[in-house]
């Protein structure tokens, strides 16, 4: 049965900054607790014409560079986001137009966990054997639903992409382990009502229900702290169990990646796995929350830095709305795909500190 390693990564960022110096004039907030209470400094968001789509297709582009593929070489494009550009047209349908690339296109919906969880999914068509090459995508453009008069959301959140290539592999590479949770009572302490404008037309027809929606917020709600309890305990156990079902100890992981929500449950989630900071991956402070995007521009970055070798055992963990969790032991690099040969003989890089 082949493996599905990953062989290309790149990241889209919008280019628009918000510091926390530009949200004190916006909200009654501070850099200093922002930094203390969550480890974020800034923060991209789209502006002007940038969407999930030109997000998505800008990741895309770059880790199919990076593999050395043309876009009209990929079987299957899978997309993590809950922020599509379109309702009924999936992302994925719009960043393959994109492209230009063809095949089959759909998205996965897990809100901060939408990578780890399309990453199982994607991989299991290579590992099954059906497609050779596919794209996954993670891209959130969540600050389009956020109050910027909450302080309790608008400090956390930015916009991004990240995206993977896998191709078959006989060596053992890419996705070994997944931990799939999700505990739907949760979905009370994160969601965006948002439903107003989507009901226009049938409350028309029926008009009871008008009034029910007109009431509602289009705008992120939190429950931070009830989030924060769950986080811990969910990336921490799903972290856990992910590395043990390959056989796999804390001694044998050489980098955690983990979903960049807040420092102090990266920090958490690092402890519970034994790991020190080095082999953590931390970029919230430029970045703050992106969502699905969170887990793979760390990756890039980390792959970037050189900071994953050939064999590198590499944990992904991500939690979020729903509230739903992902886990994932991913053994890094291209042995046995034939095109990267060269570059899995290439040698090992040393382990870089991350930022
Ligand atoms: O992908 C999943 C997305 N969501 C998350 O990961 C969220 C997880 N939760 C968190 O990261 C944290 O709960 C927050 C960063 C949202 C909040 O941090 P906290 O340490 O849990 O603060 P808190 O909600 O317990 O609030 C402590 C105090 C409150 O004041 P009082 O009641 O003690 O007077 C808040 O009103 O801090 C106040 N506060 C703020 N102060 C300055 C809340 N937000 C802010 C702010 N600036 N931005």
């Amino acid at each position: 049965m082949p493996y599905a390693a990953i062989t290309g990564w790149g990241t889209a960022l919008p280019h628009r900054i918000l510091t926390n110096q530009d949200l004190e004039q916006m909200v009654e907030t501070s850099d200093e607790w922002i930094v203390s209470r969550t480890g974020i400094r800034e923060r991209h968001i789209v502006s002007g014409g940038e969407s999930s789509t030109s997000l998505g297709a800008g990741a895309a582009r770059a880790a199919l560079a990076k593999a050395g593929l043309d876009a009209g070489e990929l079987d299957l494009i899978v997309v993590a986001t809950a922020t599509p550009d379109d309702f009924l047209v999936s992302q994925a349908c719009l960043i393959q137009a994109e492209l230009g690339a063809s095949g089959g296109a759909f998205d996965v919906g897990a809100a901060c966990a939408g990578f780890v969880t399309a990453l199982s999914v994607a991989s299991q068509f290579v590992t099954g054997g059906t497609y050779k090459r596919v794209l996954v995508v993670g891209v959130d453009t969540l600050t389009r639903y956020i109050d910027y008069q909450d302080r309790g959301t608008c400090i956390l959140f930015g916009d991004g992409a990240g995206a993977v290539v896998l191709e078959a592999t006989e060596e053992s590479r890419g996705l070994l382990s997944t931990v799939l949770g999700a505990d739907g009572n949760g979905h009370k302490h994160l969601y965006v009502p948002g439903r107003t404008k989507y009901v226009a037309n049938s409350a028309r027809l029926v008009p009871e229900s008008a009034a029910i929606f007109a009431e509602e917020s289009p705008y992120m709600k939190m429950n931070g702290r009830e989030v924060f309890k769950f986080a811990v305990q969910a990336m921490g156990d799903s972290a856990v169990e992910a590395v043990a079902k390959v056989g796999l100890s804390f001694d044998d992981i050489d980098m955690l990646i983990p979903h960049q929500a807040n420092l102090r449950i990266i920090d958490a989630a690092a402890r519970r796995l034994d790991l020190p900071r080095e082999k953590v991956w931390v970029n919230i402070d430029r970045f703050g929350n992106t969502s699905a995007a969170s887990v793979p521009i760390a990756l890039a970055e980390a792959a970037n830095a050189g900071a994953l070798k050939e064999g590198a055992n590499v944990v992904l963990v991500a939690f979020g709305a729903g509230l739903a969790w992902a886990a994932g032991v991913v053994r890094w690099g291209v042995a046995g795909v034939e095109r990267h040969a060269a570059q899995a003989s290439e040698p090992v890089a040393a382990s870089a500190t991350p930022v």
